[in-house]
Formats: C-alpha cells, structure tokens, sequence
C-alpha cells in the first residue's frame, strides 16, 4: 500500500519533472512559429527604396494584408487570399484602381519556418538574436529574449525591420472588403492576371507593376 503511494509519487514527480526540463529546455534551434494573428508596423528596404508596411497575419480566416507606403509614394493595399486570389488597389483620395491578381503561392502558414538551418547567434539592431537560414532565400533573425522577429533579409537584399509585433491583434471583417471597383472591373475586363508571388507572400512587388521601385 505505501509502495504503491510511493511509486505514485514517484511518477507524478517524474512527469513533472519531465514535463518541466523538456518544455524549459524548449528547442531554442527552431524558430517560433508566427501567432495565427497578428498585426505588425514593418519598414521595408531595398537598396534604398523605402517602404512602411501594415502588415496583419490571420491564419484562420485565410487571409493576409499589407497596407504599405513607400517614400512620399501613395498609400496601396494588398489583400491576399489563401486562394491565392489578391486584391492589389488604392483608394480615395488617391485614384480608384484594382487589380485582381492570381499567385501561385497561398499564406504563410505559422510554421513556415520550419526546417529552416539555424546559424547561431548575433547581435542586430540592438538585440541578441537567434538566426536562421531558410531554403536559400531569407535569413531570419529572432529576439532571443522575446522570440519576436526582429528583421529579415532576403538574399537579394531586401531587408524588412520588424517595428511593432502585436500577438493576437485581429483586423474587423469590415476591414477586408476590397472596394467595389475590384468585383466590377474584373468583371468587365478580363484582367485577371496570373502571377508568380515571390518568396512567400513577403515580396510581392517584384510580381505586381507599379510595385517597389517604381513610386
Ligand atoms: C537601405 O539599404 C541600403 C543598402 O541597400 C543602405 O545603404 C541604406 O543605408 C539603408 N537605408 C536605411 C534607411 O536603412
Ligand atoms: C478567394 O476568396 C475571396 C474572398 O472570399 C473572393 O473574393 C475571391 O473571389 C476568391 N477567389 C477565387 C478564385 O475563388
Ligand atoms: C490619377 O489618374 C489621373 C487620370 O488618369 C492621372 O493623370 C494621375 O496621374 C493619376 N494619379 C496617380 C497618383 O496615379
């Protein structure tokens, strides 16, 4: 009788101790994976083209948006479906325009850092930061104290410095209607256009005219 208590005992202590070493010995060699939402302020760069970004993540309904800015350039939207359908227009008080355009790539899910080659660690922008490198097209770096992302770098050069990382923050529904000129244009003008949405949904300009370098 005693034996067995003790024996209970000693199980429950080893899974506690079990459950304690292995989530505090959390694998620190992988990256976290992104919330399913959240909203971020990011600042873009490539070669010296600006770019302020809104950028919200939500994974459960599908969806992605980017509200940018690029120096003294106009305000755009991006509207990405996991469809792969994206919104791509500008509103008043600069002109009504849409283009509803097809990617080849759907959202990022949370975890799409996974596998990436982990490099150690190295001090940037004024944190210590886990880095990793993932299949040869962005390097990832991490806060090792805050596991939020501090910046990225895609290797031809593009650097996206993460200003705001709200865990959680969600956009209204209201918010992810695309303006009626979207639907009505597509309609009458067969403009749909079938695009290559490079590296992931994070660098789309190169995909879409009128993008980065030209504004
Ligand atoms: C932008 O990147 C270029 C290198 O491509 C660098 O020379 C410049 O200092 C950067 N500008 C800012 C504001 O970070
Ligand atoms: C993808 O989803 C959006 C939002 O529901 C919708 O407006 C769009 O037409 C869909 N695209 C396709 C190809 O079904
Ligand atoms: C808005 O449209 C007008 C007329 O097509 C054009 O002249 C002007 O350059 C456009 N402005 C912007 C910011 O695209």
């Amino acid at each position: 009788m005693a034996s067995a208590t003790e024996e209970r005992i000693c199980f429950c202590l080893c899974l506690f101790l079990f459950l304690n070493l292995s989530t505090s010995t959390a694998d620190y060699t992988v990256p976290a994976p992104w919330p399913k939402q959240f909203h971020s302020v990011l600042f873009l760069n490539r070669s010296g083209n600006l770019r302020k970004t809104d950028f919200w993540y939500d994974w459960p309904n599908g969806r992605i948006f980017n509200i940018f800015q690029n120096q003294l350039g106009i305000l755009k939207y991006d509207l990405a479906w996991n469809n792969r359908t994206s919104f791509f227009y500008t509103v008043d008080p600069f002109n009504s325009t849409c283009e509803v355009l097809h990617f080849d790539v759907g959202v990022l899910p949370p975890n799409w850092l996974h596998g990436a080659n982990y490099l150690g660690q190295q001090h940037s922008e004024n944190f210590l930061c886990n880095v990793w490198e993932k299949d040869d097209f962005i390097w990832y770096y991490e806060d090792v104290v805050t596991r939020k992302p501090v910046k990225w770098i895609f290797h031809d050069g593009m650097i996206t410095h993460v200003m705001t990382f709200e865990v959680g923050a969600v956009l209204d529904d209201a918010h992810w209607q695309a303006p009626v000129y979207c639907f009505s244009k597509a309609e009458a003008e067969p403009q749909q256009k079938y695009m290559r949405r490079t590296s992931y949904l994070l660098d789309f300009e190169d995909a879409v005219e009128g993008g980065f370098s030209s504004l």
